[in-house]
C-alpha cells in the first residue's frame, strides 16, 4: 500500500468523511500539522490548507510562497512528476482586514493555536494515507499498550510518513506514536519492502533541480509519503462511447461518484519556508551542503555498510549527477559542471569526519 503509485481503494472512514463533508455546506477547519513556522489547517472534502504563520515573522511565510512557487515552476520546466509538490496558490498579509472575517470558521480553529490575525498560504493539500495503510502503520511499529489509543486518536488520520533515507535508526514500541509526520527509518522501508531504489532516485533528482534551476539550497525541506488522487475507473473515449448502442451508465460500480478516483501514494516534496538562494559557484555549494547538513535524515548517507545503504546512495547520487548536469548543460557555462559534483563530494566529506 506504501509502494509508489500503489493503488488504493477509497473505502476508508477518511473518504467518507470526504465524500459528506462535499455534500455538507460549510466543512470546519482543523489543524492538521503543525511545524516551527506555521500551523497548517485544512477542511474535510477540500483540496487546499491554509498554513498560519505562528510568530510575528511574516517574511518567513512570505519566503514559503516565493521559493515554493520558484521551485515548482522549475519541476513543472523540467517535466518532473516523480517527486510532487503541491500546487501553491495565494498569500494573505496579516493586516489583511477581510481574509479572517470572510472565514470565520478558519479564525474560530485558529485562535487556539496562534495570535490572530497573523499571515497565511494557501496551498494545495497532499491527502493524508488511507485507512488500512494506517491500521498497518499501528499494528506493526506501535508499542501494544499505546495501540488503541493510537487506533482511535483522530490526528493519526492526517497521516504523511517522512521518508527518512539517511537513517537505519528506526525503532518499533516507543513512550509515544503518531502518524502524523510517522518517522520512516531506511531499516524500516526495508522492512515494509518498498522500493528504496526509485525513492533515492528520485531525491537526487528533486534536490538536483532545487539546487541547480530553483538556485535554492533547500534548507529545511520535507520529503513525505502521501495520497493522490487518479482515476479509477477508465474514461471512455469519443471514438468508445460511438460504438456504444446508447444511453447507457458508464460510471464506477459502487454508483459513489468519488469511487471514479482512487488514491495512489506518492513522493512529496513540502515546507519552503527556511529555503535561501545561491550562487552557483563555491559559496553556493557549501550553503547546499550546510542546509543538508542540518536538515531531518530524508537524504540517503554515503559509506554505510549494509547492501541498501550502498544502493540508496548509488542511486541518489547518480541520479543527482545526470540531472544536475542536464540542467547545467543548458546554461552554457562549463565551468558550472562542477558543482554538483562538489555537492555530492560534500556529503561524503560530512561523513567521512563523523567516522
Ligand atoms: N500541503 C499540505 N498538505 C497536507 N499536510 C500539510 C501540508 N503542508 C503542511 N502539512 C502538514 O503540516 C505540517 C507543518 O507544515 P510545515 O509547512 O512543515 O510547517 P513548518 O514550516 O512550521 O515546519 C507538515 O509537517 C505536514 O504534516
Ligand atoms: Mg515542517
Amino acid at each position: 500500500m506504501l509502494s509508489l503509485r500503489s493503488q488504493i481503494s477509497t473505502t476508508s472512514s477518511d473518504a467518507q468523511r470526504h465524500t459528506a463533508a462535499q455534500s455538507r455546506s460549510e466543512p470546519t477547519f482543523r489543524k492538521i500539522g503543525a511545524g516551527a513556522c506555521g500551523a497548517v489547517f485544512g477542511q474535510d472534502g477540500k483540496s487546499i490548507v491554509i498554513k498560519l504563520a505562528k510568530t510575528d515573522d511574516e517574511l518567513s511565510l512570505w519566503n514559503d510562497y516565493h521559493k515554493h512557487t520558484s521551485i515548482a515552476e522549475q519541476f513543472r520546466k523540467w517535466e518532473f512528476k516523480d517527486v510532487r509538490i503541491p500546487e501553491c496558490y495565494y498569500f494573505v498579509p496579516k493586516d489583511d482586514p477581510h481574509y479572517f472575517r470572510q472565514n470565520p470558521e478558519l479564525a474560530q480553529a485558529a485562535r487556539e493555536v496562534c495570535h490572530l490575525p497573523t499571515s497565511a498560504l494557501v496551498t494545495e493539500r497532499i491527502l493524508p494515507l488511507p485507512k488500512d495503510t494506517r491500521i498497518h502503520l499501528i499494528e506493526k511499529y506501535c508499542a501494544p499498550r499505546i495501540k488503541a489509543a493510537a487506533l482511535g486518536d483522530e490526528a493519526n488520520k492526517d497521516c504523511l510518513v517522512r521518508v527518512y533515507l539517511g537513517s537505519m535508526q528506526g525503532k518499533s514500541g516507543g513512550m509515544f506514536f503518531s502518524l502524523r509526520n510517522f518517522k520512516m527509518h531506511l531499516n524500516q522501508i526495508v522492512d515494509l519492502q518498498l522500493d528504496v531504489t526509485a525513492m533515492a532516485g528520485r531525491m537526487g533528482i528533486a534536490m538536483a533541480i532545487m539546487h541547480w534551476a530553483a538556485k535554492t539550497d533547500a534548507r529545511d525541506i520535507e520529503f513525505v509519503l502521501g495520497s493522490s488522487s487518479s482515476k479509477a475507473t477508465a474514461q471512455l473515449s469519443a471514438q468508445d462511447i460511438a460504438r456504444l448502442p446508447g444511453p447507457v451508465y458508464t460510471g464506477p460500480h459502487s454508483y459513489v461518484n468519488e469511487d471514479f478516483f482512487s488514491r495512489i501514494t506518492d513522493l512529496w516534496v513540502l515546507d519552503f519556508n527556511q529555503v535561501q538562494p545561491i550562487t552557483m559557484d563555491e559559496a553556493g555549494v557549501a550553503k547546499a551542503i550546510e542546509a543538508a547538513k542540518v536538515n531531518d535524515p530524508y537524504l540517503p548517507k554515503p559509506l554505510g555498510a549494509s547492501q541498501i545503504e550502498k544502493q540508496a546512495w548509488n542511486t541518489f547520487a547518480s541520479n543527482y549527477i545526470t540531472a544536475a548536469d542536464a540542467i547545467l548543460g543548458d546554461e552554457g557555462d562549463q565551468n558550472l559542471m562542477i558543482l554538483p559534483r562538489m555537492f555530492i563530494r560534500g556529503l561524503i566529506d560530512l561523513q567521512e569526519r563523523k567516522k
